[in-house]
């Protein structure tokens, strides 16, 4: 028995970084990709992600002194990065490493950021050497920092005991980690559909009570197709932090007349549209429209697709993206190529950018027969009209994080 091709490469990058293999254990964590309900889980709204077969593999081992030593192969230019556990702070240049030091560091806080005092401080008394590799395509919006952190977690819950932690747990710290250490102000869906990845199914999340549900995805005869428009985004995290600051004032001035809400997941669309009029900025009250329509729109999309109504499902996904396009601003020209060029192929159901926004991927519900010449000839419209290519896969759906065994 051997390990996977991709753990191998965290493993053999482990031999030559560190010496030898002896005690190294191997982890994976998913990226995911979301299928509707976008910018709605920092509004208290529902969202529908899997996870994915992309992902991060880790081969690691603790080590008797204080010192951390991270090796990535998709950054062999770094090699090795060294730190320890004294030297929990974010470097300014924005190294990966920030991701892993910011779980350690959230550990620390575990208790208060899970609200659960006994949990208390999880904090290490050995270090460790880490080395990784992940074959998520690099900003394409599948969530690599989230399957980083879910990774990390799963690591220091594994091996240094911290049983007391759940997936859903490791989700929270990962998602803490992510707002206070890196600065990125995410809401929980990305950590949590890493954290919580089931295979073959979607996760209903509401994130506003954080009750989910498992879906189980029947594409009957259809294909979920994840496109990258490899478009290099830039201002990603503080568009992003804008967009939270603007939805943070329409709650505000909306509370003026309706006290009782506290996020604009609460709003039902009559409701919302009743007194819409008390947010006085239209950029603001737009990216509002988004966030409640939005929300409505997941609630029913599931339900569509838990009666097999894949057809509705693929319009809301188009209305997703038009109202992302429009209201929320947080789509691109280049998603907007791959998601308006599916919408007039007579074999795609629904297409839309997925994720944060600004570049990344699309998803879309293709006729599997249509998966041919779906690849083609977007492939051939988008190669003209960007001037470089898109790559297209089909969605695997994975599992949660997990350790790995020859
Ligand atoms: C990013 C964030 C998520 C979510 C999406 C938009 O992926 O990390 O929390 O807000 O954007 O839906």
């Amino acid at each position: 028995m051997a390990f996977s091709e991709q753990a191998q490469k965290a493993y053999l990058g482990f031999q030559q970084a560190f010496g030898d293999t002896e005690g190294v254990r191997v982890f994976f964590a998913p990226g995911r990709v979301n299928l509707i309900g976008e910018h709605t889980d920092y509004n208290g709204g529902h969202v529908f992600p899997c996870a994915i077969s992309f992902g991060i593999y880790a081969a690691v081992r603790k080590r008797a002194d204080r010192k951390l030593r991270f090796l990535s192969a998709n950054f062999p230019q770094v090699g090795i990065a060294e730190s320890s556990l004294d030297e929990l702070v974010p470097s300014a240049d924005g190294k990966w490493i920030n991701y892993p030091m910011g779980v350690i560091w959230a550990f620390e806080r575990a208790g208060e950021i899970l609200h659960r005092p006994e949990v208390g401080s999880l904090k290490l008394n050995e270090g460790m050497d880490i080395s990784i590799y992940g074959d998520i395509p690099s900003g394409a919006g599948l969530s690599s920092s989230a399957a980083m952190e879910v990774l990390i977690g799963t690591i220091l819950r594994e091996l240094y005991g911290f049983s007391m932690l759940s997936n859903q747990d490791l989700a929270l710290i990962g998602q803490y980690s992510e707002n206070e250490f890196n600065g990125m102000k995410c809401g929980i869906m990305d950590q949590f559909a890493s954290a919580m990845g089931k295979e073959g199914c979607a996760i209903f999340l509401d994130t506003n009570t954080m009750v989910y549900e498992y879906a189980p995805i029947d594409m009957k005869g259809m294909k979920l197709m994840i496109t990258n428009t490899k478009k290099k985004h830039q201002l990603v995290d503080s568009e992003y932090n804008l967009r939270r600051q603007q939805c943070a004032e329409a709650i505000r001035q909306l509370q003026t007349v309706c006290p009782d809400k506290k996020a604009l997941g609460e709003f039902s669309i009559e409701e919302f549209e009743a007194v819409k009029n008390v947010i006085t900025d239209p950029v603001v009250l737009k990216r509002a429209k988004h966030a409640v329509y939005e929300n409505q729109r997941t609630i029913e999309a599931v339900a569509a697709l838990k009666v097999g109504d894949l057809v509705r499902f693929g319009k809301l996904m188009n209305e997703s993206h038009v109202s992302l396009r429009d209201d929320y601003e947080t789509s691109c020209e280049e998603a907007d190529i791959l998601a308006e060029e599916a919408w007039k192929m007579p074999g795609v159901l629904g297409s839309r950018i997925t994720g944060g926004g600004f570049g990344g991927c699309t998803v879309s519900i293709v006729r599997e027969e249509t998966v041919p010449e779906f690849i083609e000839k977007i492939g051939a419209i988008y190669l003209e009209k960007v001037g470089h290519d898109a790559d297209f896969y089909e969605l695997e759906i994975s599992g949660g994080p997990r350790e790995l065994v020859p």
